[in-house]
């Protein structure tokens, strides 16, 4: 039988660092999984071998602000050509740690960098393109400190931030959630995991399989 394959979804998970996205998604992924889905699941930025070389430089490497916001849509540019967009249209869903809901939160928010260039980029690395859902997880940024500290691995660029620099971030996020609202959920993410995840499941279930 010639019959084509549905498109696939993307789905997105963001928050500042600390929110506790990872095992999260690991549980979206399974689910997904378990309705017979194929998932892809990678992460921002990286997920491409280009990508994961630019994450080591973005993550470790002082630069300028207009640079590693560049370089974040150049990762971006490079992931969705190599893999995210033949995903996709391989009936694939793809599961993203990240993506430029991130950009607009830590670049634009954290940094302080000028939205108008921003959506410049957008436009010309992904035009008309967006997740089907994003699902942001909001938490005070001192409880998310205290959980990257807890990990004993040594901060990044961006972990070294302080406290104002999350608290900016958070509020671009949740600007940007205000502007969004069909696709982007906000997750209360300083609450037991169970729930967070139940919480998302139907999220899930509601937006693709009702
Ligand atoms: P993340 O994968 O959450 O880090 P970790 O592996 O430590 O959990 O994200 C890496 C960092 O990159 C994170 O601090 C946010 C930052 N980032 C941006 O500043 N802009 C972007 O566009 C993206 C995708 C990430």
């Amino acid at each position: 039988m010639n019959q084509t394959r549905a498109r696939g979804r993307f789905i997105t998970f963001e928050g500042i660092d600390g929110a506790g996205k990872s095992s999260q998604i690991a549980a979206v992924v399974a689910l997904l999984q378990a309705r017979g889905l194929t998932v892809d699941q990678t992460r921002e930025p990286g997920g491409t071998a280009l990508g994961e070389k630019l994450r080591e430089l973005l993550l470790h490497e002082p630069m300028n602000l207009e640079t590693e916001a560049m370089l974040m849509f150049a990762a971006r540019r490079e992931h969705l050509a190599a893999r995210i967009h033949p995903a996709l249209e391989a009936g694939t869903w793809v599961v993203s740690d990240r993506f430029t809901d991130a950009t607009y939160a830590y670049q634009v928010g954290g940094r302080g960098l000028d939205a108008a260039k921003f959506s410049a980029l957008e436009d010309w690395v992904h035009p008309g393109f967006q997740p089907d859902l994003t699902l942001v997880f909001d938490l005070p940024p001192e409880i998310a400190a205290a959980r990257v500290a807890n990990t004993g691995t040594a901060p990044d660029r961006f972990e070294r931030e302080q406290r104002d620099f999350f608290e900016r971030v958070r509020a671009a996020y949740l600007e940007r959630a205000r502007m969004a609202p069909q696709r982007i959920c906000v997750i209360a993410a300083d609450r037991p995991p169970e729930r967070i995840r139940a919480e998302i499941e139907a999220i899930v279930a509601e937006r693709f399989f009702r």
